[in-house]
């Protein structure tokens, strides 16, 4: 089952990022990756054709309180939301208590690992201090550089379920998940 996440107050640092709630002062920086072609798409969405649409969207992060900014030398370059997974597909996860993770990165910051980075933090985090008892992610079929995140991450690949976009079109998304390695952490 999906677990409530509130990531009010929450400030996650790494060896290069820091992760914390977006703000509305991010507006610029959200707006300059999320415009970009070929970003957006590979995760389900259209790229932002104003900053009233990044506006009306950062709104959504702050007020959903389940997505981090990831902060970069002073900028915010991507985002990683703790999403609501679809129940309907893993009736097997029923008693057990998860999330299912997402992810976008500035183009211009791509290829260094920052992701994967990010990514093994929140790892920590929700099992060590949310206890959750499973993560899900998941990739479009033909998403090789999410793959790569996912697979550097340690996820085992699990399903392939259909996933309607926000753009309206049908992708086949390939799951993984990863179980919280600590019993005492299982709720
Ligand atoms: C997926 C994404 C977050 C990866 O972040 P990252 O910090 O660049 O991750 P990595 O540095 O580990 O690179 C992952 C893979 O991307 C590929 N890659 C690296 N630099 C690249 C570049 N400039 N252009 C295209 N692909 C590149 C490589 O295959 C790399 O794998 P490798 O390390 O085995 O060579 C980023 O590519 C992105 O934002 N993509 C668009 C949104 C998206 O796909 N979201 C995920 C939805 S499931």
């Amino acid at each position: 089952m999906n677990a409530p996440i509130d990531i009010t107050g929450i400030e996650l640092r790494t060896e290069r990022l820091l992760l914390r709630p977006w703000r509305e002062s991010d507006l610029e920086d959200f707006y300059a990756y999320a415009r970009v072609d070929g970003v957006g798409q590979m995760a389900g969405w259209t790229p932002h054709r104003s900053l009233d649409e990044s506006r009306e969207i950062l709104k959504l992060f702050i007020a959903d309180k389940k997505t981090f900014a990831l902060e970069y030398r002073g900028r915010a370059v991507g985002s990683l939301g703790i999403e609501f997974y679809d129940e309907t597909q893993f009736p097997e996860l029923d008693a057990l208590r998860g999330r299912e993770i997402g992810y976008a990165l500035n183009r211009d910051c791509w290829g260094q690992g920052l992701m994967p980075e990010a990514v093994r933090r929140v790892i920590g985090y929700l099992f060590d201090v949310v206890r959750l008892d499973f993560i899900l992610v998941g990739h479009f079929e033909w998403n090789r550089q999410s793959a790569r995140v996912i697979e550097k991450c340690g996820f085992a690949e699990v399903k392939t379920i259909p996933y309607r976009t926000r753009m309206g079109t049908l992708e086949r998304s390939v799951e993984g998940i990863l179980y919280n390695p600590v019993p005492g952490n299982r709720s």
